[in-house]
């Protein structure tokens, strides 16, 4: 009998065109092929398609698919054809929204820091009326963080030192879905990035800033290896039980009695943690899921 060879499609966000992007499809697509898979970049926005016309429109279709977007709906009606999707639509759901996230981990008993989530606007209104900040500064105090919901590289991440700050900040938010924060002082500029795929811990780094809060490598911080505690490595992985994550790179935090997950990643930029440790995750990722297909 002849074997077919395994496809896979690695679905990308297509309007992400820049070489850090490729980099990272690259280092995925050769994991697979090592393996005798071959695995084919699939842009979602080439995906477009009516509901309930998937099943003709992306004929003939793949064994798996890594999905390396943020496109819940796109995800969902991939695994509605029966296709393992890695990670899931739920799963994307719950990471690309801070919100969810904390409204997860909490529920799982993963310790984060105390978060507040906005009340909903519209985007005709905006936030008007901000007393519920008032909520915010009695329960977190000043500096407190202040999060979109939806947002990476540290980019819709701030802190705000004062009432009229966080009303800047709010109004420059405009009516996106955000949250308030309890900011974790000893954590200042500096976490670690936990690089988890199935129920293990692959690598990790500290990354950490001397000007920033943050310790984003695109925002400018710098990593090194880490060798992590029980504490820190459990926390990383209980919070990827919880939003039941096939991988992920999961920030957390230094806190004073121990670690935060401050949050989860599940399509993470892994290139910086292979430039500081030397481990490629698509190697795990490609082991993990050809494992289950
Ligand atoms: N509550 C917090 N306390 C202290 N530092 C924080 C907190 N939240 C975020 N940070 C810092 O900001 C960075 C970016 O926040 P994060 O929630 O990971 O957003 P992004 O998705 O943009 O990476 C974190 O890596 C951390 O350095
Ligand atoms: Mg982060």
């Amino acid at each position: 009998m002849i074997r077919m060879r395994k496809t896979g499609w690695l679905v990308v966000n297509g309007f992400l065109t820049a070489t850090k992007y490729q980099n990272l499809y690259a280092m995925l697509k050769n994991a697979a092929e090592k393996r005798g898979v071959s695995l084919v970049c699939k842009r979602a926005d080439e995906l477009v398609c009516a509901v309930g016309e998937e099943k003709e429109r992306y004929a003939p279709l793949p064994d798996f698919c890594i999905f390396w977007d943020k496109d819940v709906s796109l995800a969902r009606r991939l695994e509605g054809l029966g296709i393992p999707v890695f990670n899931s639509a739920d799963a994307v759901a719950v990471c690309d929204n801070k919100i969810r996230t904390a409204e997860k981990l909490t529920a799982s008993g993963v310790k984060t820091p105390k978060t507040i989530p906005a009340p909903m606007t519209f985007e005709s209104v905006g936030y008007g009326d901000c007393s519920f900040l008032q909520v915010a500064e009695k329960e977190l105090g000043y500096p407190m963080i202040i999060k979109e919901a939806y947002g990476s590289f540290g980019a819709q991440v701030y802190l705000a030192s004062e009432r009229s700050s966080a009303l800047e900040i709010i109004k420059k938010i405009g009516h996106k879905p955000f949250l308030m924060q309890e900011f974790i002082a000893e954590s200042r500029g500096q976490d670690i990035r936990v690089n988890v795929v199935g129920n293990t811990v692959v690598c990790a780094m500290r990354r950490f800033s001397d000007n920033d809060f943050r310790s984003n490598v695109s925002a400018g911080g710098s990593t090194e290896c880490i060798r992590l505690t029980a504490e820190q490595e459990q926390i990383a992985l209980v919070a990827c039980e919880a939003i039941g994550l096939d991988f992920a790179g999961v920030d957390v935090l230094f806190g004073k009695d121990g670690p935060l997950v401050c949050e989860v990643n599940s399509s993470p930029h892994f290139k910086s943690s292979f430039d500081c440790t030397g481990v490629d995750l698509s190697e795990y990722v490609l082991a993990y899921i050809l494992e289950r297909v």
